[in-house]
């Protein structure tokens, strides 16, 4: 574990800890605030976000920029980052040996950021954070507590674009996440 941001981020550079490294153009850190009270936690990169090196900047991120904009969520004060820092090939989900082999890296993120909150953005957040017992289904919208953090899973983003009808639940998961802000004065 690193104590700093730029020794954290020197560490991955050249990471070859899974396969993934071999099919990367680059990898996809994090982005936002380094001291946010709100973290976001998605599943790995896709192709544009492949491209460019940054979190949620395709298709599902844009969604979930909308809904950012439409409920008063500014992406600049939270920090976006994934389970995976690598792109699986056809974005198919990460192999358990994957996700293994990069959650220390998110650990040592969610150390130096500190986050009061973690929104878990769909299955494979959920089930690598707080156990493969979970179900995104039966439990998003739904606060649970862990080591002093507390987590909302909500639907991912993609899963927005092949299904219009969990839009509505996206949105009102988002919103309970913004009361609770505004209640506790928490940068959103
Ligand atoms: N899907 C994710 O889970 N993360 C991204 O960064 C982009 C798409």
């Amino acid at each position: 574990m690193f104590d700093n941001w730029e020794d954290l981020e020197k560490s991955i550079i050249n990471c070859n800890k899974c396969k993934l490294n071999s099919g990367r153009t680059n990898i996809v850190f994090g982005v936002g605030n380094k001291d946010a009270d709100i973290m976001f936690i998605g599943e790995g990169p896709g192709a544009d976000e492949d491209k460019e090196g940054v979190p949620f900047v395709g298709k599902a991120g844009q969604l979930m920029d909308k809904a950012f904009d439409g409920i008063g969520i500014n992406r600049d004060n939270v920090y976006i980052a994934n389970i995976v820092k690598c792109r699986p090939p056809q974005n198919r989900v990460p192999e358990k040996d994957e996700a293994t082999s990069c959650l220390n890296y998110l650990r040592n993120q969610v150390i130096l950021v500190k986050p009061k909150i973690i929104v878990l953005l769909g299955s494979t957040a959920l089930k690598n954070i707080l156990g493969e017992e979970h179900s995104i289904t039966k439990e998003r919208g739904i606060w649970a507590d862990k080591k002093g953090i507390r987590y909302l899973p909500t639907w991912h983003p993609a899963a927005l674009l092949r299904d219009e009808n969990k839009k509505i639940e996206f949105w009102k998961d988002l919103k309970l996440l913004k009361d609770v802000a505004k209640e506790e004065n928490l940068a959103i």
